[in-house]
């Protein structure tokens, strides 16, 4: 394939030198005289393992050629990758100014051009930024159509510095994000024989899959870095202690707590963060990201409560208590948090909960409720049907499937549904749906077919 690089960076530099290896023709574009001179020369203008002698290897193939014009490089290839650098602004934003200047000089470029070309945004981007900014910059800049003129689409890169020629060859997935089919299809082409997943997504799924991988990133090393210090104070091996937590693939090192849902809560999370905060405090030790997990925690309830008060409605039926889903436990329930404060707000509250049986509680559990919600016993009826007759919210905080299977079939089109626990297809459900921090998937859906009519130039159903 004929490909155009725009940015010869870490990224562009390495996508450049891997893809010419490839038997591809590469030209590379960048503003910076010095970077361009380097290559020309059979040199790397990155410090990469590997490249100094892939970077002389190709060049001196004839695979590559650079060059500092813009419309020359669209002319001359079928397909640009973008991959230039997207910095921090001074408050924290996204400094887009390279990207949409090159995205002004590339669609004046394609102008000209009589052929559809593709762009692919391989620059990290603000979700949002390629549908939003850069394809009305093409555009504009081209008198052009997007989707029939030419192609954009969005693959995020996750090449790491230091092994980025291993990371090329080996990424842990490739991420497409595209409105149609074409550039899906010239992207499997180029990068279809890599041994990993290939996802074709939306553009902006995929502009926020990078932001989620980089952030997670973060996460975890921060979370290693907090936990050594904790046990440097405790006199414990932090080595020894974060091998072991990874050694557990089941809970730790898995998919499991990673489905967004509703707040944790239990007779052991919130009570093991805090005694692992006071343990650090009484050993003059910062643990700042644990330290924000429970005020984080307080804020997803917070944000359930203002979904609630959103309908404007007063009567709520609360389906699901425990702080789980098959168990009676209501110690650290955030429903009941809810609960307590739809109660406060004034609105009118009735509980239906198959596992909770005030009669059955015991112990430490039934002190909690008494302690928490004291009038609880008054709240809580056997029959969901009744619940839901006299509720004009149904707020779902229950995953039991047989609860969720009746509540699909008693909720009319009078109800709000506002769901905490994500419950899936609401295709049977008459009910408005208002999901915790997700769309109702009807209007997803159909969102996702009336654009799919209408890049296919069909007309919208009515
Ligand atoms: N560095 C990484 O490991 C890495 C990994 C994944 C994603 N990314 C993302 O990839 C993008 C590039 O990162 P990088 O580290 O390679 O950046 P970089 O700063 O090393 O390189 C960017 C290059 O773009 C050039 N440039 C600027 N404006 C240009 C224009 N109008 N036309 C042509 N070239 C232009 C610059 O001169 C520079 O050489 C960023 O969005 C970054 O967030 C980087």
């Amino acid at each position: 394939m004929n490909i155009s690089i725009f940015g010869l960076g870490y990224v562009g530099a390495v996508s450049l030198a891997c893809l010419a290896r490839d038997g591809h023709h590469v030209v590379g574009v960048d503003v910076d005289p010095a970077k361009l001179e380097l290559i020309a020369a059979g040199k790397t203008p990155v410090v990469e393992e590997g490249m100094v002698e892939l970077m002389a290897k190709v060049v001196r193939s004839g695979q590559v050629r650079v060059m500092a014009d813009a419309l020359q490089a669209v002319h001359d290839t079928e397909l640009s990758l973008i991959c230039v650098g997207t910095p921090s602004a001074p408050n924290g934003s996204q400094d887009q100014s390279a990207v949409l200047r090159l995205a002004e000089q590339l669609g004046a470029a394609l102008r000209a051009l009589q052929r559809p070309h593709v762009f692919v945004f391989r620059s990290t981007l603000a979700p949002g930024s390629v549908e939003e900014v850069l394809v009305p910059i093409l555009e504009r800049a081209s008198g052009k159509c997007e989707g029939r003129d030419f192609h954009v689409c969005f693959q995020p890169e996750f090449l790491r510095e230091g092994s980025s020629i291993r990371d090329y060859d080996q990424p842990p997935f490739t991420i497409v994000g595209a409105h149609r089919p074409e550039p899906v299809a010239r992207l499997r082409t180029l990068f279809g024989h890599l041994p990993c997943d290939f996802h074709s997504t939306s553009i902006r799924t995929a502009e926020t899959v990078k932001y989620g991988c980089n952030n997670f990133h973060a996460l975890k090393i921060t979370f290693a870095n907090e936990t050594a210090r904790l046990c440097e104070a405790l006199g414990v091996d932090a080595f020894e202690v974060m091998d072991l937590l990874c050694r557990d693939t089941q809970l730790n090192i898995s998919r499991a707590y990673l489905r967004p849902g509703f707040a944790f809560g239990g007779s052991c999370l919130p009570k093991d963060l805090r005694a692992t905060l006071h343990l650090a405090k009484l050993h003059d030790v910062e643990l700042p990201m644990h330290a924000a997990i429970l005020a984080s925690n307080r804020t997803h309830v917070e944000h359930a409560i203002a979904k609630v008060l959103g309908t404007g409605r007063r009567r709520v039926g609360m389906i699901g208590l425990a702080f789980k889903t098959g168990t009676d436990d209501l110690r650290e329930s955030p429903l009941v948090a809810v609960a307590e404060h739809l109660i406060g707000k004034g609105l009118s509250l009735l509980v239906y909960d198959p596992e909770v049986h005030l009669s059955s509680l015991l112990g430490a559990n039934r002190r909690f409720i008494e302690d928490r919600l004291p009038h609880i016993g008054a709240l809580v009826r056997s029959d969901l049907a009744a619940v839901v007759a006299q509720s004009e919210v149904l707020l779902i905080g229950s995953s039991d499937k047989r609860t969720l299977e009746a509540v699909r079939r008693l909720a009319t089109a009078d109800h709000v549904v506002v769901d905490l626990a994500h419950i899936g297809d609401t295709d049977d459900l008459s009910a408005r749906y208002v999901g915790l921090a997700w769309g109702d998937p009807r209007r997803d859906c159909a969102e996702a077919v009336a654009s799919e009519r209408a890049n296919s130039g069909q007309p919208p159903q009515t």
